[in-house]
């Protein structure tokens, strides 16, 4: 089954989110595997963002993601990639769409409230540096039969 990482930011953490946005990961039929409530380390967020390195908003972008605890987490199901990305909205709030995280709950770029991998190859990486492998419970939910197809 597919899998994706997404992490609530210091922001959505502050701002008392995590269970509206879990809750409508849950709602829509993705199955939990993983979380973890955790301080990001420098070295972590640096590793994580290694791709934005050297842009104008890298140095902001270490500076909010660990300013406060987030919460990490993976979740299963049919092209979770990108049905997890579209909940989440475009990485702009205000080119969201309604509807979306980021759209109900965002304004700026740089308060966009949560992550989510962009790729398949991209979520198996960042599962694997945000997590260990006995970290990620491999189960079986009684209503997947009603999800998954
Ligand atoms: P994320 O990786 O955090 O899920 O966001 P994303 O894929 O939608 O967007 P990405 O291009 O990977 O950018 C990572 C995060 O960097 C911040 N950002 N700021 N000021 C700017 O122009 C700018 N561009 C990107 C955002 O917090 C974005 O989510
Ligand atoms: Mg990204």
């Amino acid at each position: 089954m597919e899998k994706t990482f997404v992490f609530v930011k210091p922001d959505g953490v502050q701002r008392g989110l995590v269970g509206e946005i879990m809750a409508r990961l849950e709602r829509r039929g993705l199955r939990l595997v993983a979380s973890k409530f955790m301080a990001v380390s420098q070295e972590l967020a640096g590793q994580h963002y290694a791709i934005h390195q050297g842009k104008p908003f890298y140095e902001g972008l270490l500076e909010y993601v660990t300013s406060a605890p987030v919460m990490a987490m993976v979740w299963e199901g049919p092209n979770a990639v990108a049905a997890v990305r579209q909940t989440m909205g475009a990485t702009k709030p205000t080119e969201a769409a309604p509807g979306s995280v980021r759209h109900d709950f965002g304004l700026e770029i740089g308060r966009n409230i949560t992550h989510a991998s962009d790729s398949v190859e991209n979520a198996q990486k960042e599962i694997e540096m945000w997590f260990t492998a006995e970290e990620i419970i491999d189960w079986n939910r009684d209503i997947d039969t009603w999800v998954f197809e």
